[in-house]
């Protein structure tokens, strides 16, 4: 049953049954009904039959969606009762603009944030603040603009009115600010002036080289070098990292495509299966949260027989780098063992491999510039990449800027986890970082529970969870499952 209804309807109902015209259609207009009404239907159903049915566009719709007890209580009661959350038909995607069915969660693993982002003005703006401050490392100030960023992600509506933002949790005055300047004028002035300063400009391109983070970036900057030229031909004595960051910076700013990565996997698949035949090999990170580029690729190995994956990944890094496939690598044991206090890292410490990888193109000149934007990269998806030849080596420090080169550097990320600690793993490799960050603070501060790549530790019972899925480790946080294609927070 569904009854759309004004809050005068429910007055006159409770006192007066016998004579008030009850509306059980939404014929009436928008703006009076108060109230949707309804019984067994989820929120999202009701939704979609007013907007099938109705032609109501659900970022329009004001009203309140309600289970009918809070109808049958308010007549009981003799008027219209005050709304508890109990009474909130629940709306998975949150239904509109302004509409209170149910609040948008201040945790971003506890919202659903697909890779269809409805204000992407809005939150390329507040990128740009965010890596500012990151940059400044002004870490709290970073957190609010990259949480004001995510939560308007996950917004199933574009946000056309300050008054579309009633009720929505994580935007500061600052970020406020931001948006209302956009509304009015279409860009922000701060942003613009950031795109626009020395040192923003400068740090983002040194960070951007593999292997510099914003303390050196910052550094280079203090001494007065603003370009890769000033600093390839300094004196700096670069790590092994940096090196290989520089020599490749022209492939490895270049987005990685889908179509690479699923390449990458067959070559993977084909090295690791030499050594350990019934070795899982799977994609994770971005590619697994659904997008079509990625700034690397991450992969999980593992074995079902806990144990058969120990020492494999120097035996497969040897021998790709014997093929010529591994441009480089750098390869650390696991040492979960030797973790002391296992809660408060970051990292984590399987056994794993931060590396470049060499890609050869099967259509020759694909990007005959050498950079690539992502619009351009659409049309290159279908073209191939497979396997190159001899790595070789070269002093150049701008090898992959040559003309005619027929291949590619990919930075890949390879992390082999023991089979008992898989889901945890891949939870934690699946990102959003965002979500990652959330979901363990949610887990500290909600569920006293220690959450890394590792394992969940339930301070309460004082011993570890286990998990073999994912959807085990929601449940263990008490939490609604989130699909990875909804993680991108
Ligand atoms: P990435 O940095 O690769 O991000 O980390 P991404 O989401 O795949 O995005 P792009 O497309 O590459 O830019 C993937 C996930 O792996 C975790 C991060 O928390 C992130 O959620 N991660 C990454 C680790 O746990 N440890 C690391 O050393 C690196
Ligand atoms: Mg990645």
């Amino acid at each position: 049953m569904l009854l759309v209804c004004t809050l005068e309807d429910v007055l006159c109902l409770s006192s007066r049954p016998e004579t008030c015209p009850v509306r059980a259609s939404a014929n009436m207009g928008l703006e009076s009904v108060t109230h949707v009404v309804s019984e067994n239907n989820s929120g999202d159903e009701v939704l979609e039959l007013l907007e099938k049915q109705n032609g109501i566009c659900r970022t329009e719709f004001k009203a309140a969606l309600v289970d009918i007890t809070w109808f049958t209580e308010s007549m009981g009661a003799g008027k219209p009762l005050q709304l508890e959350n109990r009474h909130r038909l629940q709306v998975k995607r949150v239904a509109a603009a302004g509409t209170i069915a149910v609040p948008v969660s201040s945790h971003a693993c506890q919202r659903r944030t697909t890779l269809n982002n409805r204000n992407r003005l809005f939150t390329d703006a507040l990128k740009i603040l965010a890596e500012n401050a990151e940059l400044s490392e002004n870490e709290g100030r970073y957190l609010a603009f990259t949480r004001a960023s995510s939560v308007l992600k996950s917004l199933p509506y574009n946000v056309t009115k300050m008054d579309d933002l009633k009720g929505i949790p994580n935007l500061g005055d600052h970020s406020r600010k931001v948006i209302e300047e956009i509304l009015e004028g279409g860009t922000c002035n701060e942003v613009q002036n950031l795109i626009q300063n020395e040192r923003y400009q400068t740090l983002m391109k040194f960070t951007s080289i593999f292997g510099v983070g914003v303390k050196t970036a910052d550094k280079w900057f203090r001494e007065g070098l603003r370009t890769l030229n000033e600093l390839r031909a300094s004196k700096i004595k670069f790590t092994k990292q940096q090196e290989a960051g520089l020599l490749y910076y022209e492939d490895l700013i270049l987005p990685v495509t889908k179509v690479e990565a699923d390449l990458i996997q067959q070559i993977i698949e084909e090295a690791v299966h030499r050594f350990l035949p019934s070795a899982v090999i799977t994609l994770t990170g971005g590619f697994r949260r659904g997008k079509e580029y990625g700034h690397d690729v991450d992969f999980l190995i593992t074995h079902r027989e806990e144990g058969r994956e120990e020492g494999l990944i120097s035996k497969v890094i040897s021998w790709m780098t014997a093929q010529g496939i591994i441009l480089y690598d750098d390869t650390m044991d696991n040492s979960y063992h030797k973790w002391k206090n296992k809660e408060s890292e970051i990292f984590d410490r399987f056994a794993k491999c931060f590396s470049i990888f060499k890609l050869q193109k099967m259509v020759h000149n694909l990007e005959p510039s050498g950079t690539c934007s992502h619009g351009s990269l659409a049309t290159n998806e279908t073209r191939g990449i497979r396997l190159a030849g001899h790595a070789g080596s070269s002093q150049h420090l701008t090898a992959s800027a040559a003309k005619d080169k027929d291949w590619k550097a990919v930075r890949v990320d390879l992390v082999v986890v023991p089979f008992g600690q898989y889901a945890y793993a891949l939870l934690g490799w699946t990102g959003s970082r965002l979500f990652e960050r959330d979901l363990r603070r949610y887990a500290k501060h909600f569920g006293h529970m220690m959450l890394n790549s590792h394992s969940l530790f339930d301070n309460k019972q004082n011993k570890f969870l286990l998990a073999a899925t994912e959807e085990e480790i929601f449940a263990h946080l008490g939490l609604d499952y989130i699909p990875p294609q909804e993680r991108n927070a």
